[in-house]
């Protein structure tokens, strides 16, 4: 089972890195895939570790696909790293190997702390679908447009029917960043 998340890792310079990724669980250990070429990756291969950010703000994921990735953080218990101040909660881990692949290699990681901040408040469409969304605009450039608008139209219906402004934030920008695209052939993530 992958769970999205929105990972932190931290740059050269020790300035967050905020991206949305995927990841799941073998046994105790947490897997996380990153594709090349990506700063995730390259942080997490200098560093080692990261933070999960389990959030339901999908302004944040829509954010970070259109550019806008400067999110509050906040000081993290066991590692150096930070997560994100608007998070349900965190999983703090650290690699304990790497499979090599060159494509998208794999880090296996322990957990080394993981703390929640606040209660889950129940599903929302509309937070799926910008998730849905998120992932057609991080693919712009591999997918058909026909392929993209049907998807679109189809997941606008739990926009217009089931979100809040945040989400409704969050769909704005990508569908900006799909426009964008078209008008000018940009690449697929800001
Ligand atoms: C919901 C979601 C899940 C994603 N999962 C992954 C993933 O597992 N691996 C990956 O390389 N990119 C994934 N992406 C795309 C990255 O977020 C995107 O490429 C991002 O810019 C990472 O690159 P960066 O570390 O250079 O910022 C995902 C995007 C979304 C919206």
């Amino acid at each position: 089972m992958i769970f999205e998340a929105v990972i932190t890792t931290l740059d050269e310079d020790a300035s967050p890195h905020i991206a949305p990724m995927g990841f799941h669980y073998e046994g105790p250990r947490v897997i996380i895939a990153p594709f090349r070429p990506c700063r995730t990756l390259s942080n997490l291969e200098r560093t080692g570790e990261a933070v999960l950010n389990l959030t339901d703000n999908v302004a944040i994921i829509a954010g970070c696909l259109t550019g806008r990735r400067a999110w509050p953080t906040a000081p993290v218990a066991s590692i150096q790293g930070c997560r994100l101040a608007d998070t349900l909660a965190h999983i703090e881990v650290r690699a304990l190997r790497v499979e090599p692949d060159e494509l998208r290699p794999r880090f296996v990681c322990e957990v080394v702390h993981e703390q929640a901040h606040r209660a889950f408040q129940g599903f929302n469409r509309a937070q799926g679908a910008v998730i849905e969304a998120a992932i057609l605009v991080s693919r712009l450039s591999r997918l058909p447009v026909a392929k993209v608008d049907a998807e679109i139209d189809y997941l606008r219906t739990a926009i217009d029917k089931t979100a809040g402004e945040r989400e409704r934030q969050a769909w704005a920008w990508l569908m900006e960043r799909v426009q964008a695209f078209r008008r000018g052939r940009l690449g697929d993530v800001a």
